[in-house]
Order: C-alpha cells, then structure tokens, then sequence
C-alpha cells in the first residue's frame, strides 16, 4: 500500500514537471531566449545531492543552467549547523535583491536546513520580500508542484512541513560528475547531540529499502559512475526502522557486488555504532575506500557526556586502534568542535591528547556555534577569547600529526580517480587516492572518470604532486 502511494506521488510529481514546461515555453517567450537557473549549494554532501535533484527537475522543466548566480530561477539550498552558515546566506540574499531589480523575471527560492527554523521564515517574511518561494528538508520532493504554484501565485509562497515518513524514489537527478555520484541510504538523526540542531531539521531516521538503492546503484553503474558515496547523518544505523533485517555492513556487502563499482565510500559514521561486522567487511572488500570520517567531537569524558555522544574517551580510542590494526592503510579523519559549553582547558588538553594519540589523517575543527532549541544553547557559554585560544591549539595539533601521516606514502605508486583539470594549473590533473587525499599530476583531460596508477613524487602538507606511472600505462592498466 505504501509503495503504490509513493508511486502515485511519483507520477503526480511528474506530471507537474510537465506543467512546469509550460510555463518555462511562456518564460521562453517573454525573454526571447532559453531561460536559465543556479543553485547555490551550502553544507553537506547531503544538501549537495539534494541540490542534484533540483537541478535535475530544473532541467526536465526546461532551464538551462548557468555558471552566474544572476539567473531567471536562482535557488539556496541553505545548511543551518552553525550559524556562519546562515550568515552567509543573508549576505548573498542582499545581493540577489540588486539582480531581481535589473530582471523583474527573475524569481528566488529557498529551501533545506535553515528554512526548518520558525525564527529564520520570520525573518525572511519581513525582511526580504522579494523571495518568491520557501520551502523544508521534508518536501522537496514536491520541488515541481511548488515550482508550478509558485509561478501560478502572487506573492511569496512558504510550505514548510515538520516531519515526513515518506521517500519518493526515481526523480530525475543531474549530476556534477558523470562518474561519482551520492546516493541517500538513510534521511534524519536520532541521536540528539546536545548542541547539534539536524534532528530538529532533518526529522527522524528513516532508512531507504536496500532493493531500492541497489537499483539506483546498479543504473548508476550503467551510466558509467565508477565510485559512490552512500549518504546519511549516521549510517551505522542503516536499517533499523525497516521490515526486513539488515545492517549498513550487510547493506555494503552488497553493494560491493554490484559490477562497474569500482570505489565505495560512505558518509558518517558515529562511534558508538560501529559495528565489528562494519569492520571486517571494510577489512574484505576489494572495493570499499580506504577512508573512514568517526567525528571524535570533543577527548574529555565529561564533555562528551554533556554532548550525549554515547563513547568515552577511552572507548573511542579503543575503537580507533582497533580498525588500524585490522585495516593499517586505513586513513582516519574526524569533526572536533571546540568550546562547548563548560569546555575548560583542561578539557581541550584531553582533545589534543586523542588526536596524538589517533593520528588522524585530517580534521575538520569547528569552533562551538550556539543553536537555538537545542539543550546546549540553554547552558553557560564560554568566553569567546578562551574558545579562540583552544581553537588554535587544537588546529595546530592536528595540522602537525595529519603531515606526517598524510607523508607516509611518499614515493609509492597509488590508484587515483581523476577528477577534474586542476583549477589553478591547467597542464595538471587533480586526483584522489583511495584514502581521500589529493593528488595533482601532468596528463590529458581524457583521462578524468579514470583510475590511474600514480607515483606521488611531493607531499605539499595535506595533498601530493604526482606522476602518472609509465610502466601502468604501457600494461594498459589505465
Ligand atoms: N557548533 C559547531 N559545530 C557543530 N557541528 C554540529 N553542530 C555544531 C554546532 N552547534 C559539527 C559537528 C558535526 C559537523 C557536521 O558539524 O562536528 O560532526
Ligand atoms: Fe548531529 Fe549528532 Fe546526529 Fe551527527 S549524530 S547529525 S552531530 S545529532
């Protein structure tokens, strides 16, 4: 019964997306040319998928895209983790204001994380009237019905639901890259860290049936994507709101069998559910990326108590050691957030003492950014020069321990996924090895999509200078 509804709105949606035509023929008429779209993509790489499903309607309806944010449909699909995030897209706002002036066609639309927040539609209400459509992280599937209501009505339109059960699959999608793509495994959080403001936005976990994954990965493959990343806030609980029994190791096993893919990697794994079943198919598999992103979060006890994380130090650290000595290629890679409430600098010492003690291969330092509604915003704050001082700290340690391990390959011929021209110097590809780390290396353009053996000759810090092996490709192994 479930499944036929999803198929019905599926059909509606589509159905829609051919009215959506409609008015794109009319707009085609007025400006006597080919409208045409951007969208403007911040946080995560599940907003960045997100963003590939609108560009995707976006398309069908028949816009074009266009590198310039001074378009005919420009769209912000905003993140609200932190509040730089928001910052940023008020900022850029102000500046769409000065476009919409000069192009009365052109109309604005808002939507993910920060349009869950009752406070920001407030503000958005009075202060920019000019949006013409806001819209959550739970309908956005709904993005062609909304884009057809929103060129039928005056005004601004705002549909912001607080919860869905709901997964529509097949939409069309367009990707940013014709051979690595995203894929959703699992939507919503149920952990309710203290201080993190994603259960409230994204709602609660909901798994995707694992057929239906396959199916997308096996079209996928078919359409020539040689590495994917399953997706969700916390993928170690895959599977645990569904009828049948399956695990994210079980889920991975297989996707491993699934012919074309070549690389797997997945995004994020929280601590306390990293299974040994995770492990020991990590440890087997031929294609699962050398990579593993496990946000440590804070080294104290006492902190990570307060942040509900569910681990102790000591058990994190167990952990880490752990899949180092079953998978010693292993790069490992965190989240650290520095200044939560009550951090004292005893407490940010503890932090500096795991990521010694982990050697991690990079780390991704936040500074803590207080979250209305989340149980951390209600507690005592620490002095911003104190939380400056242990930010800094901590981003040297890591700078230190992630060279020398990121260094530990230097010379060694590795398989890279070329990527794309590199952006500053065109006689060079860019790369990735299977451990995450950038390579940059001479060869020709025709090679990006490809795996290619390569010798990392330099490293520069956190990324290589390369050459592509000779002897590999005399063997015709590229
Ligand atoms: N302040 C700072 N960093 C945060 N993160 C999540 N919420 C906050 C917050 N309120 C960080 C965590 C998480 C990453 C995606 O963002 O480290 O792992
Ligand atoms: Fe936020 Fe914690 Fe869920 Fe990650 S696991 S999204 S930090 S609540």
């Amino acid at each position: 019964m479930r499944d036929e509804s999803m198929q019905d709105e599926k059909e509606r949606q589509y159905a829609y997306i051919e009215r959506a035509r409609k008015h794109v023929e009319k707009l085609t008429k007025e400006l006597g040319r080919k409208p045409v779209y951007h969208v403007t993509t911040f946080g995560c790489q599940m907003n960045a998928r997100d963003s590939e499903k609108l560009c995707g309607i976006l398309e069908e309806a028949g816009f074009a895209e266009s590198e310039e944010e001074n378009a005919d449909f420009v769209i912000f699909n905003t993140c609200t983790v932190r509040d730089n995030a928001n910052q940023k897209v008020y900022g850029r706002l102000g500046e769409l204001k000065g476009f919409k002036k000069r192009n009365p066609h052109m109309k604005i639309a808002l939507c993910g994380c920060m349009m869950q927040e009752a406070s920001v539609i407030e503000k958005i209400k009075e202060s920019y009237r000019f949006v013409d459509l806001i819209f959550g992280t739970h309908n956005i599937y709904k993005f062609a019905e909304l884009l057809c209501s929103m060129y039928e009505a005056e005004g601004m339109l705002i549909d912001i639901w607080q919860d869905t059960s709901e997964i529509v699959e097949d939409l069309p999608v367009k990707r940013k890259y014709p051979f690595k793509s995203g894929i959703n495994v699992m939507f919503g959080c149920n952990n309710f860290c203290s201080y993190c403001i994603v259960p409230y936005v994204r709602g609660r976990e909901r798994s995707r049936g694992p057929k239906d994954i396959l199916r997308e990965i096996e079209a996928l493959a078919a359409d020539g994507v040689v590495e994917i990343m399953l997706l969700g806030q916390n993928v170690n609980s895959y599977g645990k709101n569904l009828e049948e029994s399956i695990t994210f190791a079980g889920l991975l096993r297989e996707v491993e069998k699934v012919e074309g893919i070549e690389r797997i990697r997945f995004m994020t794994s929280h601590p306390k559910d990293l299974s040994e079943e995770l492990i020991q198919v990590m440890k087997d598999s031929k294609k699962i990326c050398r990579h593993l992103h496990l946000p440590l979060q804070a080294g104290s006890d006492r902190i990570l108590k307060a942040m509900n994380r569910g681990y102790t130090k000591e058990e994190y650290i167990a952990l880490a050691k752990h899949i180092r000595e079953e998978i010693p290629d292993m790069a490992l890679t965190t989240d650290i957030i520095v200044g939560f409430p009550g951090e004292t600098k005893e407490d940010v010492e503890e932090t500096i003492s795991v990521i010694k003690e982990v050697e991690y291969d990079n780390a991704f330092t936040f500074i803590y950014s207080k979250r209305t509604g989340t149980p951390a915003a209600a507690m005592e704050q620490v002095p911003e020069e104190i939380v400056k001082e242990g930010f800094d700290k901590v981003l040297k340690t890591v700078q230190e321990t992630a060279r020398k391990r990121v260094k530990r390959y230097q010379g060694q011929v590795l398989e890279a996924l070329v990527e794309e021209v590199n952006e500053q110097d065109d006689s060079l590809l860019t790369g990735r090895l299977s451990n995450n780390t950038i390579v940059h290396f001479p060869g020709s353009p025709s090679l990006i999509g490809k795996i290619v053996k390569v010798r990392l000759t330099e490293c520069r810090g956190f990324y290589y200078l390369g050459e592509i092996e000779k002897e590999a490709e005399a063997y015709g192994r590229i």
